[in-house]
């Protein structure tokens, strides 16, 4: 922890790199963790575009599924240190691989009570959203946080501008990032002193590589994750417990004058 915290106050720029765990706390299940399955169904055989080609119904029964779990949940104290620190310090990006909403949900909350504009604690969001959804016929790209009703195809959500059959905004095995939050957060790996990764397996490219851009131009990686992963062996600091315990205690004081 002093090591952790010792890195952290000398760094000028700070990249976060966040995956399920992070909001493990708050109710979401993780992907590769014991409530991974949905009815039987592993993730990598529905967030596919051949699924959803196949079977869209049962692709959305499951992101509405998803959808309303995660509606009724609420940031934990990991998504909230995180989102002071970046309302707090200057140089601090906050990238992540979840589609939940906790980090946006975080960061307004956090800049409702310190009266500050919440975009500096905005996630870039590296796989997309589960509430923002994007029409198969036009294209067109909007938020929607509406309850899916997937009881039958005629009743899917439709595009609020062609009548198309909208799909979830999320990025599926096989397809690529959408290329600005992509090149944005190589940018701020490639400036960070440190990169802070929070609960991630770090199986999954290419966001599993930020670290190491970070670590190839200099800077150092901080690791909280319960267990061990491919990156413990090079990060400078590990932290082995859950982030909602972890990262208040290692962030608080983070914020430095004038941020
Ligand atoms: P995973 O489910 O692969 O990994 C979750 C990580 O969180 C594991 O390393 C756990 O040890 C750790 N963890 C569990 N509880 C935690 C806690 N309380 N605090 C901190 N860490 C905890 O999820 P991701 O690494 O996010 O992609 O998965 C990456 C991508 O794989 C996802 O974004 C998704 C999936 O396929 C797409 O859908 C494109």
């Amino acid at each position: 922890m002093d090591e952790a915290r010792a890195l952290l106050e000398a760094a000028k720029s700070v990249l976060v790199l966040t995956g399920a765990g992070v909001s493990a706390e708050s109710g979401v299940p993780t992907f590769r963790g014991e409530e991974g399955l949905w009815k039987s169904h592993r993730p990598e055989e529905l967030a596919t575009p051949e699924a959803f080609r196949r079977d869209p119904r049962l692709v959305w029964e499951w992101y509405g599924w998803r959808r309303a779990r995660v509606a009724a949940c609420d940031p934990n104290p990991g998504h909230l240190a995180l989102a002071r620190m970046a309302l707090t310090r200057d140089g601090v990006t906050i990238t992540t691989q979840n589609v939940d909403g906790l980090h946006e949900a975080a960061a307004l909350e956090v800049a409702r009570e310190l009266d500050r504009d919440p975009d500096p604690a905005l996630p870039l969001e590296l796989h997309g959203s589960l509430f923002r959804v994007r029409c198969t016929g036009c294209g067109e790209c909007y938020r929607d946080r509406e309850p899916v009703d997937a009881s039958d195809p005629e009743t899917l959500p439709a595009c609020r501008a062609c009548g198309g059959l909208l799909r979830p905004d999320v990025v599926w095995f096989g397809e690529g990032l959408p290329s600005d939050v992509l090149e944005r957060s190589l940018r701020a790996a490639r400036g960070a002193d440190l990169c802070l990764v929070v609960g991630t397996s770090a199986l999954v490219q290419p966001a599993a590589s930020l670290p190491l851009r970070t670590r190839d131009g200099g800077g150092r990686i901080v690791e909280v994750n319960p267990r061990p992963t491919p990156l413990s062996g090079v990060a400078s600091a590990v932290l082995r417990g859950g982030s909602g315990e972890v990262l208040p205690r290692l962030l608080s004081g983070a914020g430095a004058p004038g941020g």
